[in-house]
């Protein structure tokens, strides 16, 4: 009984925000440009003390929208407010990484 009671909410917590697939894909998918370690690459080095000044909503913006006329694709279509938001927090907080 206890176990699928686990079960059943972690399925649904993967529903709607999977910290594991989140990091899969801010080291993957923004690491395709970023680099896969986020020094840099193709984009801008995204690690904690580079991007310390940007304010976590202004951050999340940036990853939601992307940078016009750049190669920073918006991920809008791709991913929700709440996932964005988690990333943001995630490249913040070097803790979390
Ligand atoms: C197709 C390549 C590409 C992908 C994929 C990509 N980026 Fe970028 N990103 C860039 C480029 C190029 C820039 C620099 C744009 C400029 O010239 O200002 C950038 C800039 C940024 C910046 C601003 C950095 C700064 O110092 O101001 C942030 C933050 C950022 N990207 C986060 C992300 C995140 C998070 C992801 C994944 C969700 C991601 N990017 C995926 C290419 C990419």
């Amino acid at each position: 009984m206890t176990s699928a009671v686990v079960l059943a909410t972690s399925a649904f917590a993967a529903e709607t925000l999977d910290p594991n697939a989140l990091k899969r894909l801010v080291h993957q998918d923004c690491g395709s440009c970023h680099g896969l370690s986020l020094k840099g690459g193709l984009g801008p080095d995204l690690r904690t003390e580079t991007l310390e000044h940007y304010e976590a909503d202004v951050l999340t913006g940036v990853i939601l929208d992307g940078i016009p006329d750049t190669a920073m694709p918006p991920w809008r279509p791709l991913i929700s407010q709440e996932e964005a938001e988690w990333i943001a927090r995630y490249l913040l907080e070097p803790e979390a990484q």
